[in-house]
């Protein structure tokens, strides 16, 4: 049955459970998650270290099968493998460029393998390296950079790909304060210029509640979905003028009760 919800959801994950299927047997890490993402929407997923976010993204990306194979839709369409239109950008950009290639050739990389040709591959490369601020460094190579900057290379390489919806998983846990609070609001403005639909997985409180329209809130492995909360603050967001709005502290405070103290209420 369609709810009027669904409707308007990109992508529907229904009663998503996960199981390891490992040496030491089987292990369940998800179990029955309910959320969806909207069109233009930005969901952060939180919940402690272990609950599974990680498993989730990877389910979502298609690069893992859940156990049921309808609860991951996009478009109404289960997810069977890597699909087009979804790019990732993984926690570890320092394994994730390659060193011995430029910028540009490390974004072209996915369009080539895609089958994109050079020339086309080549110009979405530069024009994705522009928007997150990296442009006239395409002959640079990743070794060149500081962390902050690889991570732009990064997410340069999931958005030449003209995704409609990113991935994130734990996109800044290994830069200083002042580059990740710029790489948030570098998600911000690639959210409204390109118009799609982002899961940023975090461990940070702040950081999901500045980024999200919506907080997805898990329990401990095997996770469900705590609670999802609505976050509906002014357009367009400024680190300095959001984080200190009463509902920024309201909200935080919720999430960071139901992270550190998971209590087994459901939605
Ligand atoms: N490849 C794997 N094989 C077996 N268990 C795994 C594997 N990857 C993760 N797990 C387990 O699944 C659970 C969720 O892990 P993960 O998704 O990495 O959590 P998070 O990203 O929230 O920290 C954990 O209990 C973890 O030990
Ligand atoms: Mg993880």
């Amino acid at each position: 049955m369609a709810s009027s919800a669904s409707r308007t959801s990109l992508v529907e994950v229904s009663d998503l459970s996960i199981t390891y299927d490992g040496r030491f047997g089987k292990h369940l890490a998800v179990s029955g998650v309910n959320f969806d993402v909207r069109p233009e929407e930005l969901i952060a997923l939180v919940g402690p270290s272990g609950a599974g976010k990680t498993t989730i993204l990877r389910c979502i990306a298609g690069l893992l099968s859940p156990d049921g194979e309808d609860s991951i839709k996009v478009d109404g369409k289960p997810i069977k493998g890597p699909t087009e239109g979804i790019s990732v950008v993984f926690q570890d950009y320092s394994r994730s460029l390659l060193a011995w290639l430029t910028l540009q050739g490390n974004v072209m990389l996915p369009l080539r393998a895609q089958g994109v040709p050079r020339a086309e591959a080549k110009k979405r490369a530069r024009e994705a390296l522009a928007d997150v601020g990296l442009g006239g460094k395409e002959t640079w190579h990743p070794w060149q950079l500081s962390g902050g900057m690889q991570q732009r290379v990064a997410i340069a390489r999931g958005l030449a790909c003209n995704p409609r919806i990113l991935l994130m998983d734990e996109p800044f846990a290994s830069v200083d304060a002042q580059t990740r609070m710029d790489l948030e609001d570098l998600v911000l403005k690639i959210k409204n210029e390109f118009k799609i639909s982002i899961i940023v997985v975090t461990h940070d409180i702040d950081e999901a509640v500045y980024l999200a329209d919506r907080v997805v809130v898990l329990s401990k492995s095997p996770s469900t979905v705590s609670r999802i909360l609505d976050v509906d603050f002014p357009t367009p967001r400024t680190q300095e003028e959001t984080r200190v709005l009463p509902e920024f502290g309201e909200i935080r405070a919720v999430a960071l009760d139901l992270v550190r103290h998971p209590k087994t209420e459901t939605v």
